[in-house]
Order: structure tokens, then C-alpha cells, then sequence
């Protein structure tokens, strides 16, 4: 029997039908422990419950059992101490550990797989460390909603420019513009839960895709693995990847808006914006120019979501094509989603760092605040409110008084009365209380609307959940 390291030998799991190994290139494309031995401690954790369930249900001997067990926790061991050999002969991580074990154990290791086929062990790996995966997501992402609650608490007053289009609209808060992001990022956490609690049923015992004959306890290795219960049909359970492309598109939806804050904290940063200043920590330099600071960690962070959204597209396209049960094209899965789950955590983490030691240039945002006329909306509300102008009238007698500063290249509080009158005759000097930017923010306390008052409550609302 071959030693798992000379390719020319048929393979000790099912050399009994083959005369030669495969061709080198054969080899090449077919094997997957260079990534999949990711799944180690997935793996290792899975055989121990297998392993247990079929002496509880006697099966195999206790004796047996133990020796399987035994040998399993030493490979463990030995992959954590970097004492293991991973030979690609093996093609993946299930049989280098079986092959391990079987050199650990002698004879009892031919035993573990019974009432099993890699088409549920693989399956039931990816998901515990998808599983695993997603509940680190839900930690990050609590992470950063607690940094922008410290920031939005800290400027709940802090004026700053609305945009649509790009273009000054009218003014809100830094605390308000924050609590946007605590919005996003709770619904990616709750799809982060929601995905948890749909993906928690265990695969193995589908043996390959029919099911056994052996008389198994799913209900038993479920349990033993922390999942909620089995899943239903053997067909579907190896052939279902669908936690990994819901994982997938969870991290390209929770991508796409790091990339808008990221988007945010370039521009913010420019001389030309000056609202934020973006920690020594989380910017470099240019080797060339001296004066500056560049935001290489949001320009990263943003790129990274092309790499998540290639993976959820890949993944989908390779399943797409795929007549039930388990084929071969499945291997692709993994590469993916680590890749994707790397890009993920490291833009999660980098973003919280950059929001946490970013320092916010009230000053700036304040005066960029009170530019573009940003509180005509204001003028043309209160024309509504005091002088009884039905809306449309407003907005057209406050164009008039944009029209007239623009001209007079002034803000509309630059305006003197008799200006403002001349447009319209009901216009008293009350109306000048209501065009200052923290007049026009205070004044919006409708639910969810920009007032400090009601950001706070909004704050409220979410360190309660958080
Ligand atoms: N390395 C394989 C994978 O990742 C394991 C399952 C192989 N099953 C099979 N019938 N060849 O999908």
C-alpha cells in the first residue's frame, strides 16, 4: 500500500479499483490540501463526533473508538505545534488526517469512516468554519458600531454639510452622518445572524448522497457539534453550498458599505474637504512628495470589496451549472470564501481603527456647513409656517432670494430685510433665526431626523443593542 507520498502507487483509499496513481497533472489539479488544510480543527472536531456517535450506537467497538479518538487529538497537536506534514499525494485535508491516523492508530483508523463519505465530512467542515467565520463577523461588526456610537455621541452637535448628488443640500450633523453607518452595518450584523441561524444544521451522516445503512444518530453528532439539528435530505446536504454563497453575499453587502465610508474618508481627508484628519496610524507618506498623507487603509478597504464581490460571483458561477448530488467543481468553493473572509475581517478591523483615531475638524465641517446656501430649505419652511405660503410658493420666492445672493456673491443671512422684503412683503427680521446651520438642525427633530435631540435617541437606541 502506498505511503500517501509516491504518486506512481494507487491510492490507499480506494487503490483497490486502480492499477497506477494518477499523472502528475492530474495530481496538480485535483488536490486541495494546499488550502483546505485550513479546515483542520473542523475536520478533527467532526471525526470525533462521527467516531463517538458509532460506538454509542455500537457500531464500532469502544476500543476503537478510543484508539481513534486518541489519535486524532495527537494529530491535532501535532498540526498546531507545525509538526505535521500535509502531502499533497493525499489530495485533502480528510485524507491526510486519515492517513496520519491510520499510521497512529494501525487497523482501528479503517473504522472512523464508516457510515460517512467525504461528501458530508467536507460538507460538514465548511460549514462549521463558515459558521465560525460568521459569528467572528458579528463580533467585528459590533466592534465597529461601538466606535461610531463613541464618535456619534461625541459629535451629536457638530454641523456639517448634507449632500445629494454630490452637492451641498442641507445641513446635519457629524453624530447623525455617523449613526447612517450604525444603520448599515446593524443590518449586516443581523444578516450575519439571520445567515447563523439558517445555515445551523449539521451534514454528516448523508453519507454520500443517499444516506446509510448503518444504523447512525444524526440527531446524536448534531448536537455533539453545536448544531441546532440535522439537515433533511442526504441529496441536498452534499450538494448545497448555499451558507457559503449567503456568507458571500453578506460580505459583499457589508463590503459595498465599507467602501462608502471609505469613499467618505477620502475625500474627507483632502486638503480641499479638510473635515477629518486620518491618524498617522492608518495613513502613509509619499516618497516623493513630503506634504503628504496619504489614506492607503480606506483606498484598500475599498478595493477589497472588489476582491469579496469576485468571490460571491465565482462561487455562484461554479454552482450554477451543477446537477445534483456532490461534484468535484465544488473543491473551488473553499479558496473563495477564505479569501473573501481574510479581505472581510481585515477591512472591518482597519475601518474601526480609522474611525476610532480619526480626528474631526469641526471647524471646517461647520463652515463647509453653512456654504451652498444650505439652509434655503429652512427660509422657504418658515415663509410656509409664519407667512401661511402655501410650500411651492416658498420654494419659489427663497429661489428668488438664492438668486439675489448668488449674485451679491453672499450667504442668504447676508441679505439685508429690505432685500427680503422686496421679494416678498411678510418677511420680518424672525426670519434670520432660522438660516443659521445650528438653528436649521435643531429645528429637524421629526423621528430619525438630524436634531442633536433625536440623534441621541438614536444613540440611545443602539447602545442598548449593542
Ligand atoms: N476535497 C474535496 C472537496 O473539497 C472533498 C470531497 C471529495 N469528494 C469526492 N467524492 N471526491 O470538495
Amino acid at each position: 500500500m502506498a505511503d500517501g507520498t509516491d504518486t506512481k502507487s494507487s491510492n490507499q483509499m480506494w487503490g483497490g479499483r486502480f492499477a497506477s496513481g494518477p499523472a502528475a497533472i492530474m495530481e496538480e489539479i485535483n488536490a486541495s490540501i494546499g488550502f483546505d488544510k485550513k479546515l483542520f480543527a473542523q475536520d478533527i472536531r467532526g471525526s470525533i463526533a462521527h467516531a463517538t456517535m458509532l460506538a454509542h450506537q455500537g457500531i464500532i467497538s469502544t476500543e476503537d473508538k478510543d484508539k481513534i479518538v486518541h489519535g486524532l487529538n495527537t494529530i491535532l497537536s501535532e498540526i498546531q505545534a507545525g509538526n505535521f506534514e500535509f502531502s499533497r499525494s493525499l489530495e485533502d485535508i480528510h485524507m491526510n488526517v486519515e492517513s496520519r491516523l491510520a499510521a497512529l492508530v494501525g487497523p482501528a483508523a479503517g473504522r472512523l469512516h464508516t457510515a460517512r463519505s467525504r461528501n458530508d465530512q467536507v460538507a460538514l467542515d465548511f460549514r462549521l468554519w463558515v459558521k465560525e467565520e460568521l459569528q467572528k463577523c458579528e463580533q467585528a461588526l459590533t466592534g465597529l458600531i461601538a466606535a461610531f456610537l463613541d464618535r456619534a455621541e461625541e459629535h451629536a452637535d457638530t454641523v456639517m454639510p448634507g449632500f445629494t448628488h454630490m452637492q451641498t443640500a442641507q445641513p446635519v450633523t457629524f453624530g447623525h452622518h455617523c449613526m447612517a453607518y450604525v444603520e448599515m452595518f446593524g443590518r449586516d450584523r443581523s444578516r450575519v445572524r439571520h445567515a447563523i441561524e439558517h445555515m445551523d444544521e449539521s451534514p454528516i451522516g448523508a453519507a454520500a448522497l443517499a444516506g446509510t445503512g448503518f444504523p447512525i444518530d444524526r440527531h446524536m453528532t448534531a448536537k455533539a457539534l453545536g448544531f441546532r439539528e440535522p439537515t433533511r435530505n442526504s441529496i441536498d446536504t452534499v450538494s448545497d453550498r448555499d451558507f457559503a454563497i449567503e456568507f458571500l453575499s453578506i460580505a459583499a453587502i457589508a463590503g459595498m458599505h465599507l467602501s462608502r465610508l471609505a469613499e467618505e474618508i477620502v475625500i474627507w481627508s483632502t486638503p480641499q474637504f479638510g473635515f477629518v484628519r486620518l491618524s498617522d496610524a492608518f495613513s502613509t507618506g509619499s516618497s516623493i512628495m513630503p506634504q503628504k498623507k496619504n489614506p492607503d487603509a480606506a483606498e484598500l478597504v475599498r478595493a477589497k470589496t472588489g476582491r469579496i464581490n469576485g468571490s460571491l460571483v465565482a462561487l455562484l458561477t461554479i454552482m450554477k451549472g451543477l446537477p445534483l448530488a456532490y461534484s468535484k467543481d465544488m473543491q473551488e468553493d473553499k479558496e473563495q470564501v477564505f479569501d473573501a473572509a481574510e479581505s472581510l475581517e481585515l477591512a472591518i478591523a482597519a475601518m474601526t481603527g480609522m474611525v476610532r483615531d480619526m480626528t474631526i475638524n469641526a471647524a471646517r465641517m461647520k463652515a463647509a456647513a453653512g456654504s451652498g446656501y444650505s439652509t434655503a430649505t429652512d427660509l422657504a419652511d418658515w415663509l410656509v409656517r409664519e407667512a401661511g405660503l402655501p410650500f411651492r410658493d416658498a420654494h419659489h420666492v427663497t429661489g428668488r432670494a438664492v438668486a439675489l445672493a448668488e449674485s451679491k456673491s453672499c450667504d442668504l443671512a447676508d441679505l439685508s430685510l429690505a432685500e427680503l422684503q422686496a421679494i416678498h412683503p411678510d418677511i420680518t427680521d424672525k426670519i434670520f433665526s432660522v438660516l443659521t446651520v445650528e438653528a436649521s438642525v435643531a429645528s429637524r427633530k421629526s423621528f430619525g431626523g438630524t436634531a442633536p435631540s433625536e440623534v441621541r435617541k438614536q444613540i440611545a437606541f443602539w447602545r442598548a443593542r449593542n
